[in-house]
This record gives C-alpha cells, structure tokens and sequence, in this order.
C-alpha cells in the first residue's frame, strides 16, 4: 500500500478498506492527461518562483521519463498506488528524488483530478465528434447515390407516403447533426480549467491560474474554487449527449433490423457485419445493429447513475465524486464502439432498390396524391377523400395497386378521372412535386445535399 497522507496516521488502512477506496484499477486511464497536468503546474510555479528553474527542469524530465516507460511497457501501473496521482507522485520521488517532492506544492488531489478528468473528456469529445462526421459523411455518401430510389415513408409503421431513400437518410443526417453541435457547446461551456482551485479554497502561494489554464488550452480558470473541484456538469452533459447519439444509433439499427427482415428485404448487410445461428444454417442475423440497439441501455444508465450520485453532495469534493469515472469511460468506450460499427455496416450495407419502390407502390402511398387530382379537378377534398377510399377498397379487393386499374375502372367509381391520372400517381410525380424546403423531391434533395457538402468541409 502506497499512501500520499499517512503522516496522521498510526496504523495501516485495512485492506478491505484500501481496495474498496482505491480508483488506480480505473483512473489509470488517464495517467497522460495526470503528468499533462502536473507539467503545466510546476511550469507555472517556476514562472511565479515558488520552484526554481532547475527543479522545474528535473521534474518534467521525471515526469516525461514515467509516461515514456508507461507506454514502452517498461513501468506498470499497478495496484500498489491508491490512484493515479499517488502512482506518479511516489515513481517521481523515486525517480529523481527531493525536487520531486515538490511537485505537489500549491495543489490538491481535488484540484488535480478535477483537471484530470476534463482533460480526459475533453479529448473524447473530439473523438467521438470525428467519428460522427466519418458516419456523417456515409450518410451523406448515400443520399447522393438514392435521390431517385423509392421508397414507402411510414408513419406508425403503416406505409404512409412515397419518399426516397435519400430523404429517409437525411433524417439521420440532420440527427446526427444537432449531435455534434451538442458536443460543440459542451466543449465551449466545460473548457474552463480547475487546476489551482486546491482542496476547495484556492491556495497561499501567488499562483499564475491564467497562465495554467493558457498552458493546458483552456479558456480561462474557473471563477470559484469550491464550484472548480466539486463541478461535474461537464460530464452529465456529456452522457447526456452520448445516451442522445446512443438513442439515435438505436432507431437506426431497429430500421435497419426491419428492413434487413425476411418480409422486408429493403437491405442486405454485409456478410462482415452479420453473424450465423448455431442450429440454423439459413440465419444471417444483424447482431450489430441488436447490440448498438442493445448497448444503449448501458449508456442510459451511466447518465441516470451518475445524476443520482450528485445529488446529495454539498460543497465542495465528498469522495462519492470517484465514482464518476468507471461509468463515463464505459459509456465513452460503448459510444465510440457502437459508432465505429454502425458506420462500417453503414458503409457495406446493400440497398435493395427494386423491393424498395415495390413496396411503396403496394401499399397505396399514392393514395393521397390521387385524392389532389380530383381536388385540382375540382372535387372538394373531404369527397375526393371518400372517393379515393372506395378505390382503395376496390384494389384490396382484387389485390392489385392504384397504378393498375384501368381508366374504366376509376371511371366506374368516378368520372372525373382521365388518362392523366396515371402520371399523376406515378411513385415519380408524388415525389418529385414535393419540392418545399426539406421534402423528398430530387430538386429539394439535391439543395439539402449541397449545403451539407458545405458543412463537412466547414465544420
Ligand atoms: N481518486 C480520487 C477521485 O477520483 C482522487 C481525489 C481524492 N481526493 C481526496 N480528497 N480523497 O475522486
């Protein structure tokens, strides 16, 4: 057992109870950003002589020699520290001995970790933001091939309208969209730096906070000590943000299921991304899409789990706070996985455009473009309405499409109808004359895509 505060002590911590207070087993992730943040403070209290030059010196060679052997795999991190901080501090000292003692000076493990974890999180905002735009740009990839691929558009998952599989992606598109802009104002809002904050109250000694905060690329300081260590807002914002994507993953890969179905066959998966059955030898099951489905449970948890346990801590850091981190790292870890994936099925996925338009044209898409013909020839909408209901009962009937009766059929049941009326329900004119802002036609579709083109190089 390597303890940092045993002076107070006179006997050893038990084990249980060592084990059940360590975070080494978890914060050892972050060992980087921890000597990161340890280089920035002994920088800074150089600059402001509380350390002379040649101890900075000494103890940033220490410190990078510990994160060069961490990665050769020369210097294990293990279970002797109570947690990362205490694992740097006592290799420092052993390292390059007095100066090393030093480096805690004008700090607390309160302030220390509280850096440490928004250094983490900071670059894993970036992370999992460069992999939305890769899944960004697949969807956008595809829009651009299916602006003319038909497809029936449910609402309560009855086929409702003709859309394209252009539009159904740019759905995606637009989700996965607000998601990183989310990500955006969560980096924006967090890139505050609480190094200098201490145990709670600041410290003493005449710390350059500012130039520390410059150092490390953040903003600014934090403005209150106590809010510096004790504020994880941060990270509920992330998981919050991460359980949206999760949530996003998630409907997707339920359509993907749907649509990769024996009764549907819009898509096929690629044999890479698909997994056999061990009894059955038809079986090509979508299990990544059932697991991102799946995970997203895990990652909803980790935002309820970390919520509960905030909110009955008052001011400022209660050890309750350690318990911040297992949890996000899964959750990041998950996101991230589920991301990769879901991109790389994505990516190989076929589209089965025949079947596609098929089922739009069975399922009476154009039921509501054939009661507008009868309005735009002059037939009040509630009455086209009934008409057209009739129409479509007559087809069940004889288990045939809209676009297969013949003029004396619709005649039959309305005169209004001419010749025109098959060019007026073609999958082609529903959608084509949506032409708003944001509707399926390919005109509509093509103004969308141009200026998502322009986002991906901007943003
Ligand atoms: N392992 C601790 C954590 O993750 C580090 C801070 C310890 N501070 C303390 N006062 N015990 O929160």
């Amino acid at each position: 057992m390597a303890q940092l505060w045993g002076g107070r002590f006179t006997k050893e911590t038990d084990q249980l109870v060592y084990n059940f207070n360590a975070s080494i087993s978890f914060d050892k992730k972050f060992y980087e950003q921890d000597i990161r943040g340890s280089i920035a403070h002994v920088t800074m209290l150089a600059k402001q002589h509380i350390l002379t030059d040649e101890e900075r010196q000494v103890i940033i060679e220490g410190l990078e020699g510990i994160k060069a052997d961490v990665e050769n795999g020369t210097l294990e991190i293990t279970d002797k520290y109570e947690d990362i901080h205490s694992f740097v501090e006592a290799n420092l000292i052993d390292r390059i001995g007095e100066p090393g003692k030093k480096l805690h000076t004008g700090r607390s493990r309160n302030d220390q970790v509280a850096l440490d974890m928004k250094l983490y999180t900071r670059d894993e905002i970036l992370e999992v933001d460069s992999l939305l735009k890769e899944l960004l740009r697949v969807l956008l990839d595809t829009m651009k091939k299916h602006t003319e691929t038909y497809m029936p558009g449910f609402t309560h998952l009855q086929k409702a309208q003709p859309i394209t599989l252009a539009h159904h992606m740019g759905a995606y598109f637009e989700m996965f969209k607000r998601d990183r802009s989310r990500l955006r104002d969560i980096h924006t809002r967090m890139n505050t730096c609480p190094l200098g904050s201490g145990a709670l109250a600041g410290t003493t000694y005449p710390l350059d906070r500012e130039y520390t905060a410059e150092l490390l690329g953040f903003d600014g300081p934090t403005l209150n000590s106590m809010d510096g260590v004790s504020d994880r807002d941060y990270l509920i914002e992330f998981l919050s943000a991460m359980a949206t994507i999760m949530m996003h993953l998630s409907r997707f890969s339920e359509e993907v299921i749907i649509w990769n179905s024996n009764e549907y066959r819009f898509v096929e998966i690629d044999d890479a991304y698909s997994t056999g059955s061990s009894i059955m030898p038809q079986k090509k099951n979508p299990d990544i899409a059932e697991l991102v489905r799946g995970k997203t449970g895990r990652v909803y948890g980790a935002l309820t789990s970390l919520l509960t346990t905030m909110k009955g801590i008052p001011l400022a850091y209660n050890k309750d706070m350690q318990e911040d981190k297992e949890f996000v790292f899964d959750a990041i870890d998950t996101t991230k996985g589920c991301l990769a994936l879901f991109t790389g099925m994505l990516k190989t996925m076929k589209y089965n455009k025949d079947h596609m338009e098929a089922s739009a044209k069975n399922g009476f898409t154009n039921a509501t473009d054939a009661a507008d013909y009868l309005v735009k020839h002059g037939v009040a909408f509630r009455d086209a309405h009934g008409i057209v209901g009739q129409l479509v009962l007559y087809c069940i009937d004889k288990n045939i499409a809209l676009d297969d009766m013949s003029l004396e059929e619709y005649k039959a049941i309305s005169p209004v109808f001419e010749d025109d009326i098959y060019e007026a329900i073609s999958m082609k004119t529903c959608v084509d004359t949506r032409k708003t802002i944001g509707a399926p036609s390919k005109e509509a579709m093509d103004n969308v895509i141009a200026l998502h083109e322009k986002y991906m190089i901007i943003e």
